[in-house]
């Protein structure tokens, strides 16, 4: 953290289209179809903290932590490393489970506490969002999600849906509206441009920081990196 209360992510070029970096504090929704980028961008942003003396936990809840962590590996992380060292914490959830996410009692406090965890990625939401029958169970989920998610006093990556667009004003549309309860929304791009396809990523909304309001390029190698 620095001095006013903002956090760099330390993914290059993506502190710069922030405004500075993430408030801490803040809840970010990180959506964009299959293979844009969501889960390497969440795991570079643990990583990031990682680099300055941080503790991040991951929640992957939709593939076993050993598919997650081959994944990453082959992007490049040594992501055992920080695992036996505590640097980063690994939970699957299986989807009969996710509940506990939303439970009052809010179960994951403790170990956050305990192992001080600042940096959290929950990837996805998906399945907690579709495991409830109405849209009046699921925002009073939501909103106990929030809750307890603010007691952590973690910057939470929430990985998003897969969207289609507003024709008239270009806009995401997503199915479970996670977007308008966070604090931030980072949409990712992979758009076919001719004979082939480019990675862009926007801020769509990030409360209290002047950010960009166009896309960036990226690409993907060793992680993600975000042109100017
Ligand atoms: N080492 C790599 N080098 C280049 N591109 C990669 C590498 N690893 C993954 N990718 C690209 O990233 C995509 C997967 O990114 P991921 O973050 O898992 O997507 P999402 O979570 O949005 O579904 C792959 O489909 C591939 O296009
Ligand atoms: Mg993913």
């Amino acid at each position: 953290m620095i001095g006013n209360g903002i956090i760099k992510t330390s993914i290059p070029g993506f502190d710069e289209i922030l405004g500075g970096g993430i408030p801490v504090g803040s809840i970010i929704y990180i959506s964009g179809s299959p293979g844009t980028g969501k889960s390497i961008l969440s795991t570079q942003f643990l990583i990031g903290g990682i680099n300055r003396g941080e503790v991040g936990l991951y929640l992957t809840m939709e593939e076993p932590r050993e598919k997650f962590v081959s994944h990453m590996e082959r992007v490049g992380w040594n992501i055992r490393a920080y695992e036996d060292s505590n640097q980063m914490i690994i939970i699957d959830y299986p989807p009969h489970e996710v509940d506990q996410l939303t439970s009052p009692s809010n179960p994951l406090l403790e170990i956050i506490k305990d192992y001080n965890v600042s940096r959290v990625v929950i990837d996805s939401i998906l399945p907690l969002a579709i495991s409830f029958d109405t849209d009046y169970l699921r925002k009073r989920a939501f909103f106990q999600l929030i809750s307890n998610i603010s007691e952590w006093e973690t910057t939470t990556f929430i990985v998003g849906e897969e969207t289609s667009f507003n024709p008239s004003n270009g806009i995401p549309v997503l199915k479970y509206g996670f977007e308008t309860i966070a604090d931030g929304w980072i949409h990712m791009y992979y758009v076919r441009k001719r004979m082939e396809r480019k990675r862009y990523i926007e801020v769509i909304k990030l409360k209290g920081m002047n950010h960009s309001t166009r896309l960036h390029e990226f690409t993907v190698s060793k992680g993600i990196s975000i042109k100017p």
